[in-house]
């Protein structure tokens, strides 16, 4: 059989892909906008003849209604990262978080603590010789379908074709056609706090350095004012719209790069049609598996690698806490942590943290003297590099617990410096002002 024969034979009907998945199955789904929306409704639908299947996901973009109360009995959702679908549900003990690191997560799938049964994946149509991309999710969702005994596979010609990754049609053991749109995600709204915590990052970024860019608000107000640099490069776990521009306008060339030159380098994607538009059949971009792009000792042979990851909370040591408010799990580490080491151990690399500093319209410090109670540490204090608020950058590495005590405290909002300088003394024994 040729692969064009494979393929027509493989092709089903949404209802009868999904009636395979067993209960107690564990599913693993495409990872944040490539999820495969089309099969997650059906197995919504299914959900009456189904119990106690565990959804194993990591942001989940679309509406997640597999976290619906109610639906306790048959599904139960495995966050490896909590999204704002999937966030009250955890919070209500009607699904888990499982911490973990974003590089390692394709070895829980390989290594047997998380076997596989069932994978959900969203790909592209098939190109000559029969391969499909995963288009703008590959992270753990291709080595999830390698690990699986069962892969279901949305084709959708919305999903662009991109490089470093594939599944031939062989490997692939159901078919659903289905073109739907895929999840966007829009760009941020950037204020007057991101702009200028933006140009304070910029300042520390240099013509040739290769970028990793988080997600939200601040990463975009970075880029923004990166149009007279020359010659960066971008090798990221993710990246959005904003590097498109920056890309047309000839900035980000990859030239520099010490490691896949010439190449946008990413696991995943999120943003609109003009994103998956640019990346479609686009050589110059590569989207690899998480194993590959967040591997720290990857990440540390890019010389010049700036990684630009955000915190809800740094306290006065340099720990910050990424993804916890108070005891809810509010995200998950990511690839915060995988980055940070990555780039400290970089010739030339860079890790910073960069935050409003104050949240709840300016009510919170996001500067505290100890991370709240029952909070995680996400970046330890001996990892910390870099701190960047709107008021200025702080520079860690190397210092001590007074250096940099005192470093944090000149970057908080000055409304709150003083019961910051109150705790700074009692601690450390001194005065502030010596
Ligand atoms: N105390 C209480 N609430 C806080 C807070 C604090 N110290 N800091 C933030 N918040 C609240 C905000 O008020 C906001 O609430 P709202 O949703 O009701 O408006 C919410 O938390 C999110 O804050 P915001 O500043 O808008 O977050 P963000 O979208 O910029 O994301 C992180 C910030 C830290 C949550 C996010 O970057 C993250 O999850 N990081 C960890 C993972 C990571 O770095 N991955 C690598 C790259 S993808």
């Amino acid at each position: 059989m040729n692969w064009k024969e494979e393929y027509a034979d493989k092709i089903v009907s949404v209802q009868e892909a999904v009636s395979h998945v067993q209960s107690g199955n564990r599913i693993v789904f495409s990872h944040a906008c490539g999820e495969g929306q089309y099969l997650t409704d059906e197995l919504v639908n299914q959900a009456e003849r189904l119990e106690n299947v565990e959804i194993v996901h990591m942001v989940a973009m679309g509406t997640a209604p597999y976290c619906q109360p109610g639906m306790e009995k048959h599904f139960r959702h495995n966050a490896l990262f909590v999204g704002g679908s999937t966030r009250k549900a955890v919070e209500e003990g009607r699904a888990d978080y499982t911490p973990c690191f974003f590089h390692e997560i394709p070895r829980l799938f390989t290594d047997g603590c998380l076997p596989v049964d069932v994978a959900f994946i969203q790909v592209s149509l098939p190109d000559e010789r029969g391969y499909c991309s995963f288009g703008i999710s590959v992270d753990y969702t291709q080595p999830a379908a390698q690990a699986a005994k069962l892969v279901i596979a949305q084709v959708n010609k919305n999903m662009p074709y991109t490089y470093g990754n594939g599944i031939h049609l062989k490997d692939i053991d159901f078919i659903v056609e289905k073109d739907e749109p895929l999840i966007e995600l829009p760009p941020p709204k950037i204020g007057e706090t991101e702009r200028k915590i933006g140009e304070y990052v910029a300042s520390l970024i240099h013509d040739g350095d290769t970028l990793q860019l988080g997600i939200g608000a601040i990463p975009d107000a970075v880029l923004s004012f990166l149009g007279e640099k020359k010659n960066l490069g971008i090798h990221s776990e993710m990246f959005s719209d904003g590097v498109v521009d920056l890309a047309r306008k000839g900035v980000i060339t990859n030239t520099k790069k010490t490691i896949n030159p010439g190449k946008f380098v990413s696991c995943f994607l999120m943003g609109t049609r003009k994103l998956y538009d640019f990346v479609d059949h686009n050589e110059d971009v590569l989207i690899e598996a998480v194993d590959y792009t967040n591997d720290p000792f990857v990440v540390a042979k890019i010389d010049n690698i700036i990684s630009i990851n955000s915190a809800i909370q740094v306290d006065l040591m340099g720990q910050t806490n990424s993804e916890m408010i108070g005891n809810r799990q509010f995200s998950g580490v990511g690839g915060q942590v995988d980055f940070v080491r990555g780039a400290s151990r970089a010739k030339g690399g860079k890790a910073i943290i960069a935050m409003p500093a104050t949240a709840a319209k300016g009510k919170i410090s996001k500067i505290v003297p100890l991370l709240d109670e029952g909070s995680a540490v996400t970046t330890s204090r001996n990892d910390i590099d870099y701190v960047v608020t709107e008021f200025g950058i702080a520079s860690l590495k190397g210092t001590t617990l007074r250096q940099r005590a005192k470093a944090l405290i000149e970057i908080a909002d000055p409304r709150f410096k003083p019961s910051l300088i109150t705790e700074f003394e009692k601690r450390f024994h001194c005065s502030y002002a010596k």
